[in-house]
């Protein structure tokens, strides 16, 4: 062994000798071994290659997280290259063509799927608790005709931690659980208000004999008849998309979760961060521009033009790539078949020719080839939402209902993990550093002259 090898290894640790890596830092000509686990390197085993007793030792660079694992999870399996998803080891097809969205949604939360009773127990449980206080009415008159759901929706969920001071509890398992339920139940409630305020309709209060995605149609479409009755094909999809958007692991508004949650915020802080984070137009936000794309393209002969735009650099092809699968979205497959299914009630929707077209060409086009470019979830989501009746600007809100079960699955899991701490990244500081202050006389106008 070279003398200068600070292995970081500990006599008896149980690791392989093979599970290492050996790194000789050039400066010094010292070589380190580091553990590998899972794949990985703590990145807090670079700290310990230092140039000398005063360095702070090696950081790893990584923005946008690209290649830094921040967390264990047991929740999501995706395996982008191979077009894989699995909830809990179930995979996504499976769930999608025997469950009910409650019922993966217990699997999310609790981790395995539930029998009949604990169905009908937990259905029960998330069902009572739809009602808002009148508050949030009250609260959401305040906003403008024209605003955008998504940011009613933010909003309004972080209201909701007004109500409910008893969600400070974070470190306490049964409050989580409290607060998960009642956050899995009311997003939807909210969810159909913004869309009430925005058509100018009054709100509609929930009906408990429907199912959850029964129920949210009725509270966004009910109007004088005594009873809503809901399209059962059409409920279905719903419950469908909604299994397919349930949870991704770390994405943008994952991690957003997880990281205001690890300041002990309480969930519905949290969750309306991670709301926030998923309307941009590159997360959940997309589903609504592919539409808005979709209307601006107006007919299939002109998508060869539109393809050369996205080639040139112009726009993106919104519904296309993404940061982890290099292969075709398991997701957007089960979509294209619901589909189907939801076109033979409401009729074929024709920007699904447009978008067939974006497709076909694309994934024959060497640019998109090159880069592993294939639709994602949001590329044919939103040609369902239309055909059942709803607004683009209301796409990503159908998106954050589902998911507010992930991101809660997964802010548990984070409270549950003892490695976990409160997010708080490094950086590698560019600015200048001990200037001499000017007087406010001698100043030079700085910004004119920049700009
Ligand atoms: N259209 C055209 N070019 C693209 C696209 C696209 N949609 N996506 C990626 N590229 C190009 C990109 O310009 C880059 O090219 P080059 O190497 O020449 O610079 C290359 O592909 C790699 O892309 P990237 O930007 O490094 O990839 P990323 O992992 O940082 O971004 C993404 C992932 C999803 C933000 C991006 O693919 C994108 O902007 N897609 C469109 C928006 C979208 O559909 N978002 C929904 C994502 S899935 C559901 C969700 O998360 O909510």
């Amino acid at each position: 062994m070279h003398p200068h090898n600070l292995s970081f290894l500990q006599q008896g640790d149980s690791i392989m000798p093979s599970d290492t890596i050996t790194l000789t830092d050039e400066r010094t000509g010292k070589t380190y071994t580091l553990p590998i686990e899972d794949g990985t390197v703590r990145s807090m085993d670079l700290r310990k290659i230092r140039t000398d007793d005063a360095d702070f030792g090696l950081m790893a660079y990584d923005p946008a997280f690209v290649n830094t694992a921040s967390c264990r999870s047991s929740i999501t399996y995706l395996d982008g290259e191979r077009g894989i998803l699995e909830y809990r080891g179930y995979p996504i097809e499976t769930l999608a063509e025997h469950c009910s969205f409650l019922e993966v949604a217990y699997l999310l939360v609790f981790g395995d799927l539930p029998n009949e009773t604990e169905l009908k127990a937990w259905a029960n449980e998330i069902t009572c608790r739809t009602m808002l206080h009148e508050n949030i009415g009250k609260f959401m008159e305040g906003f403008r005709y024209d605003a955008h759901p998504m940011s009613m929706l933010v909003s309004s969920i972080a209201a909701l931690s007004t109500l409910y001071p008893d969600a400070k509890e974070v470190r306490d398992p049964v409050n989580r659980l409290h607060q998960t339920k009642r956050l899995i139940a009311k997003v939807p409630s909210i969810a159909a208000m913004c869309y009430r305020h925005a058509v100018g309709f009054p709100y509609v209060y929930p009906d408990n004999d429907l199912s959850y995605t029964e129920n949210l149609m009725n509270m966004m479409w009910k109007m004088v008849e005594p009873k809503y009755a809901a399209n059962p094909v059409l409920a279905r999809a719903l419950d469908v998309l909604f299994i397919l958007h349930a949870d991704h692991e770390q994405n943008c508004s994952t991690n957003t979760m997880r990281s205001v949650g690890s300041s002990m915020a309480d969930p519905y802080l949290a969750v309306s961060a991670a709301a926030a984070a998923l309307s941009g137009s590159l997360h959940g936000g997309a589903n609504e521009q592919v539409l808005r794309m979709l209307e601006e393209i107006g007919s299939k002969d002109r998508v060869p033009a539109y393809i050369e735009r996205v080639k040139n650099g112009e726009v993106k092809l919104m519904g296309f790539g993404h940061r982890v699968y290099k292969n075709y979205d398991p997701r957007a497959k089960i979509i294209k078949w619901t589909a189907e299914q939801v076109f033979r009630v409401t009729g074929r929707n024709p920007k699904l020719d447009i978008a067939l077209e974006l497709e076909r060409i694309a994934l024959e086009d060497e640019y998109f080839i090159e880069r592993k470019l294939y639709p994602n979830v949001d590329f044919y989501s939103g040609i369902i939402y239309q055909a059942m009746g709803f607004k683009p600007e209301f796409f990503t809100v159908l998106f954050a209902i589902p998911r507010t079960v992930g991101w809660l699955a997964q802010w548990d899991e984070m409270h549950r993990d003892p490695e976990q701490k409160i997010a708080r990244p490094r950086q590698i500081y560019t600015g200048e550093r001990q200037r001499p202050f000017v007087p406010m006389q001698e100043r030079h106008a700085v910004l004119t002259a920049k700009q």
